[in-house]
């Protein structure tokens, strides 16, 4: 049957994965969809820059692209707010359905980016946003559907865990394993986004929006980074029993700070927050080292879950893109559309001071 084709935005680390995943499991591709999928092109900066790509593949041209009559889905793994939204929402009016990794942009602007994908009929999925190759939104948004979330505490950041994980293996200070971190590639030349917890806040949003129906920013969030974490403070946490960890903290809470108390849900927000916290290393998130992630859920009839895995990294996200790949696929085939936002308990987000 005629192939599903795919344009890719962005071949990047993530991007040169999923096209040598997606040409490698071809078959097996093809047999779980119903119908092969195959790229029909890939919109780069700099062509030059990819001599791995077939020639013929290559444009500059994203907007032309995404518009093709012959495009049926879009995977943008461009990042950023601009030009990501705009070809996101040209990919929408005509038709398609897109997959993302886009962070900044779903907690930017999520609920807006819902709406043109439901107003279309076609899918918007975002699994690799999150904590890489973690299979986290899809299970919020669908598998958890039926029960009531009380709290999401996550490990969303793998280059500020690897420092922390140093600080508290070693004894070094915080410059100090910022400068191993580079060294050897888990942190990024400019650690800003990571390190003053900009990464976090926007995985934290997304969080937030999926666990409590509700539509959450990434400025909503309150952050504070790991800059002025101490040699110091992580031995004075190892003494009481305590690891250091940055956590992103997202939590229904009742206004007035009584969480739950007979409150029916009444008077009900939700307050997010991304800071370093110390830890009991009895809790599960403390024995989450290196640059792994981990998310603990506590959900009112399932209990505790945690979800643990590679945040990072080209194959690991390419795992999650290459999921929700399968999953519009599928949904295409069927000629149906998943599901769209979540957003309709409508809960206040509590003020920052609150928090
Ligand atoms: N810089 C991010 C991290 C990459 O360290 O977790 C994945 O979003």
């Amino acid at each position: 049957s005629a192939p599903l084709r795919v344009a890719l935005l962005g071949c990047g680390t993530v991007g040169s994965a999923v096209l040598r995943l997606l040409d490698e499991q071809a078959g097996d591709i093809t047999a779980r969809v119903g119908r092969p999928v195959e790229v029909a092109g890939v919109a780069v900066r700099r062509p030059d820059r990819h001599p791995g790509v077939p020639a013929g593949l290559l444009t500059t041209d994203a907007h032309a692209l995404v518009t093709r009559d012959d495009v049926d889905l879009v995977v943008e793994v461009i990042g950023g707010i601009d030009p990501a939204r705009e070809l996101m929402l040209a990919a929408f009016a005509a038709g398609k359905s897109v997959v993302s990794a886009n962070k900044a942009l779903l907690a930017d602007d999520g609920v807006a980016l819902h709406a043109a994908a439901a107003e279309a009929g076609v899918d918007l999925y975002y699994e690799a946003a999150v904590a890489g190759a973690i299979p986290l939104l899809r299970p919020l948004r669908e598998s958890l559907a039926g029960d009531q979330l009380t709290r999401v505490v996550g490990i969303v950041n793998g280059t500020t865990n690897y420092i922390l994980s140093r600080m508290a293996e070693t004894g070094a200070g915080f410059a100090e394993a910022l400068a191993e971190a580079t060294e050897l590639g888990y942190a990024e030349a400019d650690p800003t986004a990571d390190v003053d917890g900009f990464d976090a806040a926007a995985k934290a949003a997304i969080l937030a929006s999926l666990a409590f129906h509700t539509p959450v920013t990434a400025a909503d969030v309150h952050r504070e980074g790991i800059a002025a974490v101490s040699a110091t403070d992580v031995a004075r946490a190892a003494e009481i029993g305590c690891t250091v960890k940055l956590l992103a903290i997202c939590e229904k809470v009742e206004r007035g700070g009584r969480g739950g108390e007979g409150g029916e849900g009444h008077g009900a927000s939700v307050a997010v927050r991304v800071h370093p916290a110390m830890i009991p290393t009895s809790h599960p998130l403390a024995s989450v080292g290196g640059a792994f992630n981990a998310v603990f859920v506590e959900a009112e009839a399932a209990g505790q879950l945690m979800f643990y895995g590679q945040g990072a990294g080209g194959e690991p996200t390419a795992s999650a893109v290459l999921g929700d790949l399968v999953a519009v696929a599928r949904n295409r085939v069927a000629g149906v559309a998943g599901p769209g936002t979540t957003a309709y308990a409508g809960l206040p987000v509590a003020p920052m001071a609150d928090t």
